[in-house]
């Protein structure tokens, strides 16, 4: 398995062995950072967070994660750097490719962090772009296997947009891994059907499957995840509230859903999330459409079946077994 010098811009690239060889590696970092086995295997090296949509778990993971493995991080914000506005993408690339030994890019079009991943000659990691999320799969696996001792044959149900990042890349990561996967939405939110198409063809080999509900119901009958994901995505419009609320209500994660799933289901979130009045944009909703929670209510998101901090935790050790992996570590 040779992953030195590959770029991670989608799971798509990526085979069901070596999905499993970054998890396994995720595991057995963890494993060594909780027993404070230091693994600074890649001292002297430095990388770029370029990040243009804001960030909690992704920011801390790939700084935390880095300092881990020795190197050192330099972070871009938004507004601090000229990438994209006074200097093009690709200009950018050679720029940081020549100081850096790896860049990781969270924002827009996927094609973006492509252009990126064509010019700096050094591995680019996709921290969350429109269309991918991919070190959050990693995540949502490892977490999986830890809470069952095993993935392949599990149902996952994902409810809510499941056109964007989140949705988009579940259904890739499960159609890959062997895990059965099912969309609970209204039809104008199931992913675009070329994807489906190709993510039905791995599922074919993987021994998975891909469903798309209407129904709730039907689609977290006998999960073993119930997986949810914000209504309206970093980089939308604050117009579409109104619509969103609308139209995915029905497919909030209520306890009353979660027992459509098995006794032993889990509830997962990548984070965050709006499940009480504790957020500002939480409360701005709260006083123009009188809803207390969102996609999942306060019940189910600190109910016992809720494992979102394990998952945020897991973002860390995925993402330094991501980054060591494609910069020749191990
Ligand atoms: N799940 C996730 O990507 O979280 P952040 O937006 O906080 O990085
Ligand atoms: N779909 C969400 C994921 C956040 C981690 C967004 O893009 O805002």
């Amino acid at each position: 398995m040779n992953f030195k010098g590959r770029n991670f811009l989608t799971l798509k690239d990526f085979t069901a062995e070596e999905i499993l060889y970054l998890t396994d590696l995720a595991a057995e970092l963890k494993r060594k950072k909780k027993e404070g086995i230091p693994v600074d295997v890649l001292r002297g090296k430095n990388i770029a967070l370029i990040f243009e949509k804001t960030s909690t778990r992704t920011r801390c993971s790939f700084e935390v994660a880095a300092h881990d493995l020795g190197m050192g991080t330099t972070y871009l914000d938004p507004k601090a750097s000229q990438i994209g506005k006074k200097e093009s993408i690709a200009d950018t690339a050679r720029v940081l490719g020549s100081m850096f030994e790896g860049i990781e890019y969270r924002g827009f079009g996927q094609e973006i962090v492509e252009e990126l991943a064509k010019y700096a000659g050094v591995p680019i990691w996709n921290g969350l772009t429109n269309e991918y999320h991919p070190t959050q799969m990693l995540a949502d696996l490892l977490t999986i296997r830890e809470v069952f001792g095993d993935y392949k044959g599990r149902k996952l149900c994902y409810m809510g947009d499941a056109r964007y990042n989140t949705g988009n890349s579940l259904m890739i990561l499960c159609s890959k891994m062997g895990i059965h996967f099912s969309v609970g939405a209204p039809e104008k939110y199931f992913p675009n059907a070329e994807l489906v198409e190709q993510c039905k063809k791995w599922a074919a080999e993987s021994g998975g499957s891909v469903s798309l509900e209407t129904d709730p119901k039907a689609a977290a009958k006998d999960a073993d995840v119930i997986y949810t994901d914000v209504w309206v995505s970093m980089g939308e419009p604050d117009e579409i509230w109104e619509e969103r609320i609308k139209d995915l209500t029905p497919y909030r994660v209520t306890m009353d859903l979660l027992k459509c799933a098995k006794d032993t289901a889990i509830f997962l979130h990548c984070l965050p999330a709006f499940h009480d009045l504790g957020t500002e944009i939480g409360k701005t909703i709260h006083d123009k459409f009188g809803l207390d929670e969102m996609e999942v209510t306060d019940e189910v998101f600190k109910s016992s079946q809720s494992e979102v901090f394990r998952e945020a935790e897991n973002r860390m050790h995925t993402i330094k077994a991501v980054m060591a992996a494609t910069l020749g570590a191990f």
